[in-house]
């Protein structure tokens, strides 16, 4: 099943985001951390930073929105002509009609699940979204180590993938470095993000290629439906 890495930026140097780009432009899409200081305690940047870096990436942009009010806010970053935006499950009053204004952009929709979230009450709606994003640490910040008790969710949502024959990726955020991409991929992920072990490593484009690698190896049988 194909494998997508994707680097988080809130781990590079917030001064030289261009050429931080360049340094991972080996991965399949480049990972932007909306953070409002609302949904999460922590702020990082909005619309007119991704603006910007959607002309200058090398790969598509997969926006994780970490905010309030996404019903309100998600659809300018689509606008912006973002390859991917997700949002959260526990902020959006209305998460599929959000994802259908979404796709109606252009962009796909994705629905992000922190650790407490149960996924049951997705599992039937998996036709509205293109990525449901389980995240593996609580949100908010980087460099938290990843948190296994999640990975049942995963399970869950492989299975109800393949049986319904959808092409929804699976993705896990938070924590995910050479030591447990593995697990992820095992319980069924098949999208990574990785901000530190990416950034944090003296090859970054090396430590892409051999997380693609670990994952590839680990990948979940019931893959090859997704
Ligand atoms: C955390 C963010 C992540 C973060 C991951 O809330 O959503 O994307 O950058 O960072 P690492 O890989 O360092 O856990
Ligand atoms: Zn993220």
């Amino acid at each position: 099943m194909p494998i997508r890495i994707n680097p988080s930026i809130l781990a590079a140097d917030f001064v030289n985001f261009e050429s931080e780009l360049q340094r991972v432009a080996n991965a399949d899409l480049m990972h932007i951390d909306i953070m409002d200081n609302h949904f999460v305690p922590n702020l990082t940047f909005g619309l007119a930073m991704v603006e910007r870096l959607q002309q200058v990436t090398p790969k598509p942009l997969d926006i994780h929105l970490m905010i309030d009010d996404p019903d309100r806010w998600a659809p300018g970053y689509a606008e912006a002509g973002a390859f991917s935006v997700t949002f959260h499950a526990e902020a959006a009053r209305d998460a599929v009609s959000l994802a259908r204004r979404l796709r109606d952009i252009g962009a796909r929709a994705g629905i992000a699940l922190k650790p407490g979230t149960p996924v049951e009450p997705f599992l039937d709606l998996l036709s509205e979204f293109d990525q449901v994003l389980v995240m593996t640490v609580e949100p908010g910040f980087g460099g938290q180590s990843f948190m296994e008790s999640t990975m049942p969710k995963l399970g869950l949502l492989r299975s109800a993938v393949a049986k319904s024959g959808l092409d929804v990726w699976l993705q896990v955020d938070g924590g995910i470095s050479d030591k447990t991409i593995g697990i992820a991929a095992e319980a069924g992920a098949d999208t990574f993000v990785a901000g530190s072990s990416v950034f944090a490593a003296e090859n970054p484009a090396a430590q892409i290629d051999l997380l693609r690698e670990l994952a590839r190896s680990h990948a979940h049988p019931h893959g090859e439906n997704a």
